[in-house]
């Protein structure tokens, strides 16, 4: 496998985000086989130009392996489980893992790969399934240097930006670090627009000007829409992958001996949340849970807004 030759490719994982990324790579041009846990969800990128596999061992021959699944252990289970990846005799040579896992995980995962000759790229992404179906995606790799540079044409065709932070497990520390803002801001900005309203400005005028004040980001304008509207049904990110991200920032702090006061509040908000069964819903439910604490019913203001995320 060379930089110039197109390496063959498998991909583990079509969920949310996995099937908006790797039908970008699709589209890019590149050839994929495909295989999720449940068979159903792979079935429709035949459409795109995927090759289905039957099981994981199928793509074992692949030279590179992207895997977008939830947690560690669902990472573990994919590559080491019972009919695993990396089981058999065959194994591929790169494994590229998406998934936003803890750095402790991802340092054992490295350790067992390297043992069996496997590379282990760590390319964690900013932005929900909308923003990797619209191209928006930032993809950020640690790992051997080398393995990021035959990775990123593949990378660029799924993401506006793809960078390399350095050796090991640092894009993780990136990750968790970027996740815990995502918790953070989230749930300031429910507080503040719960606020305003409460004090008697609508909701889209509100988020309207914080969009366009200093503070607002591509974050703020594609919640927007749900935190206007309460459609929290069209799930992006659930409160529960929110609070195993927020739990990976707390001991991510712990271990580092960094005090993070915002983020140990925002996690019992997003438990809280959790607890009371917010379960196949957008994460952006938290903005109802502040209303409801503070004795405000929230209602729909219908409005059509452009959250600055249509596809390309
Ligand atoms: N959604 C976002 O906005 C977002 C943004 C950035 C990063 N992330 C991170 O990206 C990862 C995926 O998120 P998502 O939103 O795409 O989640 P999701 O829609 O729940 O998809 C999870 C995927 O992992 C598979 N999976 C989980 N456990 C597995 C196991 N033990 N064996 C085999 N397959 C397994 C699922 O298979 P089935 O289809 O069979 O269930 C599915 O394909 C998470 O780590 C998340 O924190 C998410």
């Amino acid at each position: 496998m060379t930089n110039t030759a197109q390496a063959t490719i498998g991909w583990i994982g079509l969920g949310r985000m996995g099937e908006a990324m790797v039908k970008r790579l699709l589209k890019g041009g590149f050839a994929a086989s495909v295989w999720n846990r449940t068979a159903a969800k792979a079935t429709p990128l035949v459409e795109y130009g995927a090759t289905l596999a039957a099981s994981k061992l199928d793509l074992a021959g692949c030279d590179v392996v992207f895997t977008m699944v939830s947690t560690t252990d669902d990472l573990k289970e994919v590559l080491f489980g019972d009919g695993g990846l990396v089981t058999g005799a065959v194994k591929p040579k790169v494994v590229v893992d998406s998934s936003s896992i803890s750095q402790e995980g991802s340092a054992e995962i490295r350790a067992r790969l390297q043992a069996m000759g496997v590379g282990y790229l760590c390319t964690p992404v900013s932005g929900n399934a909308k923003v990797a179906k619209a191209g928006k995606l930032l993809m950020v790799s640690s790992g051997p240097r080398a393995l990021y540079d035959m990775a990123r044409p593949y990378l660029q065709a799924m993401a506006r930006k793809v960078m390399w932070v350095g050796e090991g497990e640092l894009a993780r520390v990136w990750k968790i670090a970027h996740n815990t803002m995502f918790g953070v801001v989230i749930q300031n900005l429910c507080e503040i627009t719960v606020l305003a309203e409460k004090a008697g400005i609508p909701r889209h005028v509100f988020l309207e000007s914080i969009n366009d004040s200093v503070l607002g980001s591509m974050y703020t304008r594609y919640k927007t829409p749900v935190l206007t509207n309460l459609t929290f049904e069209q799930v992006t990110f659930t409160p529960k992958l929110l609070l195993k991200d927020m739990d990976l920032g707390m001991a991510a702090a712990k271990s580092y001996g960094v005090t993070m006061p915002a983020a140990a509040a925002t996690r019992e908000s997003v438990s809280r949340m959790v607890g009371r069964g917010h379960d196949n819903v957008d994460f952006a439910i938290l903005l109802q849970e502040t209303a409801s604490d503070a004795g405000l019913t929230l209602v729909s203001e219908n409005k059509v807004i452009d959250d600055g995320l249509q596809g390309r």
